[in-house]
């Protein structure tokens, strides 16, 4: 239904602008947060490799609660500073985790995840809720991938909430 295409085999940087103009364009003028949550889970799994798990908790009456994504079923409520999901929260960080063994609280949803990336959403200074990315390979996501989440998350968190 959208004719989007993404070449995988650029430069990173190249990469995720691209990845982010399919981004915007997917949520451009759709007011349904869930719909887009559930549409950019899609455009991140079908093009970010080695991926298990990707989608969005929501805040939801102080809590964190399961929203769309792709992967293996997952837990439902993670409380605010709870695990790395509940940390990007809490502190409105991003937490770029190497190897998610060593991080205190990690909530191992899928026992393969190895390396986790969270970008906490912000409609302003509101928190809307989390980007979550995992991956089975320890030391996945750089600083590129960071930067270029970031990049993708701001441009579309308005239409996330
Ligand atoms: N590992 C996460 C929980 C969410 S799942 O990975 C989908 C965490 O510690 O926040």
């Amino acid at each position: 239904m959208f004719d989007i295409a993404i070449d995988q085999d650029q430069p990173i940087t190249e990469f995720y602008a691209e990845l982010t103009s399919g981004a915007a364009a997917l949520v451009d003028g759709e007011p349904d947060p869930i719909a887009n949550m559930a549409n950019i889970a899609a455009l991140i799994w079908q093009y970010v490799p080695e991926l298990n798990w990707a989608g969005f908790y929501r805040v939801i009456d102080d809590e964190l609660v399961l929203g769309p994504f792709q992967g293996k079923t997952a837990c439902i409520r993670i409380a605010i500073g709870s695990g790395v999901c509940g940390t990007a929260a809490a502190t409105g960080k991003v937490q770029r985790v190497a190897d998610v063994h060593a991080f205190p609280g990690h909530i191992a949803c899928d026992a393969e995840s190895r390396s986790e990336l969270v970008i906490p959403v912000f409609k302003g200074s509101v928190l809307l809720g989390v980007l979550d990315l995992d991956s089975p390979l320890p030391e996945r996501f750089g600083s590129a991938d960071e930067a270029g989440m970031i990049a993708l998350v701001e441009a579309i968190a308005n239409n996330l909430g």
